[in-house]
């Protein structure tokens, strides 16, 4: 019996290994300065096909709302009540994955296209709430996603034009969860 309690064990550690991927650790020596970075911000509306690597979307997760101070849980992107209520869904071209930031991780959620633009990647911003505060939240994660694109050579723009019904249903969301932004990255055309 207790054997078969451990192949089961193992089975299911081996099954959610694989909807899993762990990101490499962020490299906090990376970019220009801050100053460098305000002065490159624009929107990037044509992406080229090159494809952001897995260090690059590991960076850009740990700015966007990566854990920066582990002994509190706390976040790089502030928010209202220290709610961390801003969900990061990072869709590709393979499919949608749910930012996992305690683990700095990728969960699989699709494997259906769920992008909103041409870009490579699109970060959609999910609130677990809607309300006065989620906007705010959203819009902080947003602007954390477009200064490190611009102090990196990354291209990105927010755009609230987005399909959220699809999103909605293809990520699997519960009723208080609202895609509030997006934010599609890649290098620029
Ligand atoms: C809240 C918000 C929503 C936006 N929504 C869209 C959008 O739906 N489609 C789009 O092409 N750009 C969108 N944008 C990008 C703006 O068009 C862009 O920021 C503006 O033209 C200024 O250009 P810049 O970002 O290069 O300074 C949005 C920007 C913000 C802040």
């Amino acid at each position: 019996m207790k054997n078969i309690a451990l192949i089961l064990l193992l089975a299911l550690s081996t099954l959610c290994a694989q909807e899993e991927k762990v990101l490499p650790k962020p490299n906090l020596d990376r970019g220009d300065s801050v100053m460098r970075a305000f002065s490159q911000r624009s929107s990037t509306k044509s992406f080229s096909v090159r494809k952001p690597t897995i260090q690059d979307i590991s960076d850009l997760l740990y700015a966007a709302n990566g854990v920066n101070r582990p002994e509190s849980g706390k976040r790089t992107a502030p928010s209202a009540l220290n709610r961390q209520d801003i969900k990061i869904y990072v869709c590709m071209e393979e499919g949608a994955y749910l930012y996992n930031a305690k683990r700095h991780s990728l969960e699989l959620i699709s494997k259906s296209d769920l992008r909103q633009s041409q870009a490579p990647i699109c970060l959609v911003l999910v609130s677990d709430y809607n309300d006065k505060w989620s906007g705010l939240d959203a819009g902080i994660v947003s602007q954390n996603i477009s200064i490190f694109c611009a102090g990196t050579g990354l291209g990105t723009y927010p755009h609230t034009t987005m399909d959220k019904s699809a999103l909605i249903s293809g990520l699997k969301l519960s009723g208080s969860q609202t895609p509030m932004i997006c934010n599609s990255v890649g290098y620029a055309k």
